[in-house]
């Protein structure tokens, strides 16, 4: 994906006229999985595959001309119009401009045309990389950026929110925002205090497996997942109603055990997983301070485990990459992301690295008649203007 490439497809679709080009990532995240809407840790860092805008003014009140290179399609609609567009694609367009101009950015009429590279459906959040491009965009070219970046994340998981029928925490849009080249980043959700961690693992890489199976956050099963974890909290609360409970992160393991019977087996489950990872995301910090990669890995196993058999997000297919990784002895492997499909995310000695593809490679064909994608991560740089 170029400059160019962008450039020459905007000004053929429109005016002929051309505008500036922004950019931003999708993400991956070593550890701390569904734990954003929990108010606990997570641990992403940005990525070399995002989404690429070129954005003008085109002098109209409010009519947007939204151009998708990749799909081909374009949609014209008004900011105006109550219902927006029906395209889901268009829909983070609208979505983010009117979160936009709640935060005082007088966005007018403007043209867009964009395209991507980050997978669609692997767990690397190409839609919080649409919605971070697009208010980078905007706050330049009508709000002269004066919306922090931390009001642009927001605005991304507001639009998620109110446009695309997903609950979704903050991890996504934030990695998109702030992601730094060579780090990831350790994100305290409830605080949002953050720290940036230069990941230079020596003698190991990271490599995502991507299963092809496309996941769908949107609607049911992310968002039960969700509501299980706040009505925990609503039972612990009305048990303490001393203290003040807004998320899983305020409550104890004890807290858990208390209301066990009465909010059923399956809310139980899930809210075990999340405070595990709660203390699996701090147990990965201390090991990578120690240089202890060994540790990193263990932890990820162990998070796979929670969010295949207690949180149910997994699939056959990522079960079996993590088997397989099992097999070759890499050292860490794990679900990235909401599940439902997608990567794996994997730690792997360099050593074994290319027999670990390759036999992953070999093993899914067999199995499912298609060969994984391989992604090498490399962690880059957030939200930017290019032009
Ligand atoms: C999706 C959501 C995030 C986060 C992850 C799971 O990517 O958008 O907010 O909850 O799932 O960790």
């Amino acid at each position: 994906m170029d400059i160019e490439f962008v450039r020459s497809r905007f000004i053929k679709h429109f005016d002929g006229k051309t505008g500036n080009v922004y950019t931003s990532p999708g993400r991956i995240n070593l550890i701390g999985e569904h734990t954003d809407y929990n108010g606990g840790f997570v641990f992403p860092g940005a990525v070399d595959k995002g989404i690429m805008a070129e954005m003008r003014a085109n002098d109209t009140e409010d009519t947007v001309m939204a151009y998708a290179i990749d799909l081909k399609d374009r949609v014209d609609f008004k900011l105006s119009d109550p219902d927006g567009p029906r395209a889901s694609w268009a829909r983070y367009i609208y979505g983010i401009a009117l979160e936009m101009k709640k935060l005082g950015v007088p966005v007018k009429g403007f043209n867009i045309a964009f395209a991507g590279d980050v997978p669609l459906g692997a767990g690397m959040s190409s839609s919080a990389a649409m919605e971070s491009c697009f208010a980078f965009g905007l706050n330049d070219i009508f709000g002269d950026n004066k919306v922090s970046q931390w009001d642009m994340a927001l605005a991304g998981q507001a639009t998620e929110h109110n446009y695309c029928g997903v609950n979704c925490g903050i991890m996504d849009q934030f990695a998109s925002v702030f992601g730094k080249a060579g780090c990831l980043m350790r994100l305290d959700c409830r605080s949002r205090e953050f720290e940036y961690f230069p990941f230079k693992p020596d003698g190991y890489r990271l490599v995502l497996l991507d299963s092809v199976v496309k996941h769908q956050l949107a609607g049911s099963p992310y968002n039960d997942r969700r509501n299980s974890c706040e009505n925990v909290v609503k039972h612990i609360q009305a048990k303490h109603p001393e203290g003040k409970y807004e998320t899983l992160r305020d409550c104890t393991w004890e807290q858990l055990e208390e209301v066990k019977e009465e909010v059923g087996a399956e809310d139980y489950k899930r809210a075990k997983f999340v405070l595990g990872e709660k203390d699996r995301v701090l147990g990965v910090c201390d090991a990578l301070n120690e240089g202890d990669y060994e540790k990193v890995g263990e932890l990820m196993y162990k998070t796979h485990e929670g969010l295949s058999k207690d949180y149910e997000v997994s699939c056959e297919e990522l079960d079996f990459l993590n088997d397989v990784a099992k097999e070759n002895g890499v050292t860490g492997s794990r679900i990235m992301g909401g599940g439902f499909g997608g990567c794996t995310i994997n730690l792997v000695r360099n050593d074994l690295y290319k027999q670990f593809v390759e036999d992953a490679k070999k093993k899914f064909n067999a199995k499912y008649g298609h060969e994984p994608k391989v992604y090498d991560v490399v962690i880059s740089d957030g939200s930017r203007k290019l032009c």
